[in-house]
């Protein structure tokens, strides 16, 4: 059972793809089109492409693309049913009362109330008799009783599985907490047997915005490796999206969050009434994590500790956030090596003074700059004015103008010398800019990797033939008859093309809409993405019969005759697979 078509069709008649997406990203109009900074990647100007008329997205950069469904389940991550429930609540309509698959909405509020139990029976735990030494471990870490409760802190006993069997008494499957990733499977020769995941931990749930446990981290409580053991992906956790304690930060601070690097450190800065600092999790910061943070807050406070290593990640989340239009500012820790050492070292009085005096994106940069050379030298001067007008050259006039005063100061060399400088390297980087775009567009129109359709690279003929059938025919359904008896799915070389032309098919056998939305309950938001990109690129056929007889026969050489693969092809020739 799925959710009926005759919802979906009203659903879409009633929702504009542009005013949902407008609420994540800035779109301005661009003749037919909405174009933006792509929520999916990370870029500095615009590939993200909204279609009114046909109600769908695709990004030129990196190739997302789908319906209002599909955009809202990926920025979300939710799936499908809860997906059509969210969008059809910003059209304020109802959702029927049966008649939809919800098994996948079952399995995740299964794993939630899972996590929520375990993360119940962590906390009991930490201060039963077993838990003494994780308990010792916080306290001597200077957390007050009342922090260890509102952060609902825990300990996993060193066992291999007295969550499993608390939670089998609860009536929870092994299958279950496997799916959760509370527990592990070992496969020994066919024998499978499951044991707890965090092992004699101190335990860190994530909770997310509406309140649930959707994740935990575990930290050892001596030296041993690994230091952590977090959750990984499941059906209601992506790492990648991960924020700790934005539940609590979110309200905070006239917009303001200060980002650190571990669990640790949010939970120091909360309990010494900073109660506007996160952490994301997971190794590299991303444009989802940064998109997030950006519908909470208007200026981020990064805060990452003071090693090498923290200062490379201070780079990266700059210039993943630098896309944003968040304010950035950056702060520099003396006095301790991580915002926690600091407070435990020289009091929240410290902090605040490290916070007044955080230096902004520009200061950051330009001050790491300076570092590198030696000022005092003709050739250092130089070339750290070099290095600063190219940093001068990423921002506005009225900084341009503002620094460039202040390095005429400091160095002696005029204003207007520094300002022309900057703008040569303006036009320079716009260029270079430019030309990437073009060439990064083109790559991914012309490509012949598409992730969900391996086959693809290797039979580059077949599938771009296959694609303008599926293409022509979506447009076209009138062909479908026409074309009876020559075109059967057996032609089809590459497996997912196959699978969306019986999909397709089928819709026009019966009758139902074409429209992209009705293939979102078959194909995942990533699968999405391929059929967007086949969908749209029927605007450049000729959606002629002829085109299609061409192409079946195309298929039938293919299928019986040698297959070119796209590596063996020049360039030139390459291109002209899809030229015709
Ligand atoms: P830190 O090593 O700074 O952790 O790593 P911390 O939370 O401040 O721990 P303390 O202060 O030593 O007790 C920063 C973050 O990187 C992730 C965790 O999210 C951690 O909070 N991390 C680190 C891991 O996931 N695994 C690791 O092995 C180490
Ligand atoms: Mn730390």
């Amino acid at each position: 059972m799925k959710i009926s078509e005759r919802f979906i069709q009203q659903l879409q008649e009633k929702v504009d793809i542009e005013t949902v997406i407008s609420s994540y990203v800035n779109l301005k109009r661009r003749g037919k089109t909405f174009v933006g900074l792509c929520p999916f990647h990370n870029e500095k100007t615009p590939s993200f492409t909204v279609y009114p008329e046909t109600q769908s997205f695709y990004c030129f950069g990196c190739g997302a693309g789908g319906d209002v469904i599909s955009f809202v389940r990926r920025t979300e991550n939710l799936d499908y049913v809860e997906a059509v429930k969210s969008v059809a609540q910003m059209a304020g309509m109802s959702m029927p009362e049966d008649g939809f698959d919800d098994t996948l909405s079952k399995k995740r509020a299964r794993i939630l109330s899972a996590n929520r139990e375990a993360a119940r029976f962590y906390h009991k735990c930490l201060k039963s008799e077993q838990g003494s030494r994780a308990l010792d471990y916080f306290h001597s870490r200077m957390l007050t009783d009342k922090t260890i409760v509102k952060f609902g802190l825990g300990y996993a006993p060193d066992s291999w599985d007295s969550l499993i069997r608390h939670m089998k008494s609860l009536g929870y499957t092994e299958l279950e907490l496997y799916e959760a990733n509370l527990a592990r499977r070992s496969d020994k020769n066919g024998r499978v047997s499951y044991y707890d995941n965090f092992r004699n931990r101190a335990m860190f749930p994530i909770i997310d915005l509406r309140g649930n446990v959707i994740a935990f981290g575990g930290r050892v409580l001596d030296d041993s490796k690994p230091k952590y053991v977090n959750t990984s992906d499941t059906l209601v956790y992506k790492k990648s999206m991960g924020v700790y304690a934005l539940n609590y930060a979110k309200n905070s601070n006239e917009g303001k969050l200060i980002l650190v690097e571990g669990y640790m450190d949010v939970i120091a800065l909360h309990q010494a009434g900073f109660g506007n600092a996160i952490a994301c999790l997971g190794t590299a910061f991303t444009a989802e994590q940064a998109n997030l943070l950006s519908r909470y807050a208007d200026e981020i406070y990064i805060c990452y500790d003071s090693d090498e290593a923290g200062q490379t990640a201070t780079r990266k989340a700059l210039s993943v956030l630098g896309t944003t239009g968040l304010k950035l500012r950056v702060i520099k820790l003396t006095g301790g090596k991580d915002p926690d050492e600091i407070i435990r070292i020289n009091g929240p009085e410290r902090f605040r003074d490290l916070i007044e005096g955080a230096s902004n994106r520009i200061e950051y940069a330009l001050l790491r700059e300076r570092g590198k050379y030696d000022v005092s030298t003709d050739d250092g001067k130089m070339n750290f004015l070099n290095a600063a007008s190219e940093i001068l050259a990423s921002c506005g006039e009225i900084e341009r103008d503002i620094y460039a005063g202040r390095l005429s100061d400091e160095t002696g060399v005029s204003k207007e010398a520094i300002l022309t400088r900057v703008k040569s390297k303006g036009n320079a980087i716009r260029r270079r800019e430019q030309e990437g775009k073009r060439i990064e567009q083109q790559k991914m129109l012309f490509s012949a990797k598409d992730k969900n359709n391996p086959e693809r690279e290797h039979n580059i003929k077949a599938a771009r033939a296959e694609e303008i059938l599926i293409a022509s025919l979506a447009r076209n359904p009138d062909f479908y008859r026409k074309l009876e008896g020559k075109l059967t799915p057996d032609l089809f070389v590459t497996s997912f093309n196959k699978r969306l032309f019986g999909s397709l098919c089928e819709k026009i056998k019966s009758d139902s809409g074409l429209e992209l939305s009705f293939f979102a309950d078959e194909f995942n938001p990533q699968e999405m993405d391929s059929v967007t990109r086949i969908f749209h690129s029927g605007v450049e056929l000729s959606n002629t019969l002829k085109e299609c007889e061409d192409c079946i026969e195309v298929l039938k050489s293919c299928s019986g005759g040698e297959k070119p693969k796209a590596s063996q092809l020049s360039d030139d020739e390459f291109l002209k697979l899809f030229k015709k």
